[in-house]
């Protein structure tokens, strides 16, 4: 077993199995460090370094006793907010984010040793619909459903920040593009299915980053005396039909046409999460010193359909 504390290389990464778990996982484990995912269902790894180990998100259970070990936890459980959204998958999706990280929270503040570093995700939803408005860690948060819920995310996350000696980091994510997961994944599958659509007049501001920057973030707010929230964006955001015309060109396919949002609104309020432009600054990761390697679309498009 890991020694505790700061001398530890343990982190434990709940909802680890998921899209950026999975990739911030192989980075840890290539890093020396040993990672315990938990999950509702654990499957046999196959490395070494990358164990498995059963909850539920919402009591406590033997996966307490992993913390005492650890030197860090990175929280990012979250039902996917692609599936239309009724009054039952809003309650799923707010659960499966504020009670989860309520409990993670709780369990930290008892258990962790010190010093400890909880690192818990957000979304850039928290600032709602800007239009035109450009936008960093300063500025208020919206008020719709997103905004409410990363709101409630965000304050369940600080509760772990009563003990001064634990390090609450929220890095409010953007749109993560990866290979195999998320939009790209979303856009390319759709590519090939002959569908080239994309949603309003294309001249909402799309807040993306890279994955690898991502994780290259979330390992530095481990390391470093980092503390609160950071905009986890590329320095160079993009409308959307420029995005989409950068990814056809790539993938020497047509642009495609954009769906009216009339047409979107029948969806009713699942419209907002493909409707809502963001031009988000990461000031904060900015100020911090964090290089990018990916700040412009062009080199992440480059690196990501090599
Ligand atoms: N990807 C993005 O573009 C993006 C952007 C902004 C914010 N984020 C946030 O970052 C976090 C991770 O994103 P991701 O793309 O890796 O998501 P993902 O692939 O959907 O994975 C989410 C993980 O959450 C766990 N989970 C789902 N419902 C749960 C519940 N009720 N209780 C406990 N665990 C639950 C799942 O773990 P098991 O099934 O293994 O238990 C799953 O592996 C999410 O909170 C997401 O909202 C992502």
């Amino acid at each position: 077993m890991a020694a505790p504390g700061s001398a530890s290389r343990t982190v434990i990464i709940a909802g680890g199995r998921g899209a950026i778990g999975r990739a911030l996982s192989r980075w840890l484990c290539d890093r020396g460090y040993t990672v315990v995912v938990l999950t509702r269902r654990p499957v046999h790894s196959n490395r070494s370094q990358i164990r498995y180990e059963q909850w539920d998100g919402q009591t406590p259970g033997q996966w307490i006793s992993l913390l005492p070990a650890a030197c860090a936890l990175v929280n990012l459980t979250g039902k996917s907010l692609f599936t239309l959204w009724t009054k039952r998958t809003k309650q799923q999706i707010w659960d499966s984010r504020v009670r989860t990280t309520q409990l993670l929270a709780t369990a930290v503040r008892q258990y962790a040793p010190s010093p400890f570093a909880f690192i818990s995700a957000s979304a850039i939803g928290y600032y709602g619909n800007l239009g035109e408005r450009k936008c960093d860690e300063q500025c208020p948060p919206g008020d719709d459903f997103l905004a409410r819920l990363c709101i409630a995310w965000e304050d369940a996350a600080m509760q772990a920040a009563e003990r001064k000696d634990i390090r609450v980091v929220i890095p409010r994510i953007g749109i993560v593009l990866q290979p195999d997961a998320g939009f790209l994944h979303l856009l390319r599958r759709s590519y090939r299915y002959g569908l080239c659509a994309y949603p309003g007049d294309g001249r909402q501001w799309i807040s993306w980053i890279h994955i690898q920057d991502l994780i290259r973030s979330i390992d530095a707010a481990i390391t470093q005396p980092w503390n609160g929230v950071y905009n986890a964006v590329a320095p160079q955001p993009i409308r959307l039909h420029q995005l989409i015309a950068t990814l056809a060109q790539h993938l020497h396919r047509c642009p495609g046409i954009p769906i009216p949002p009339a047409l979107l609104r029948l969806l009713g309020e699942t419209a907002t999460l493909a409707l809502s432009s963001q031009q988000i600054h990461p000031t904060r990761l900015q100020q911090w010193e964090f290089s990018f390697q990916f700040p412009d679309l062009a080199t992440a498009l480059q690196s990501l359909l090599s």
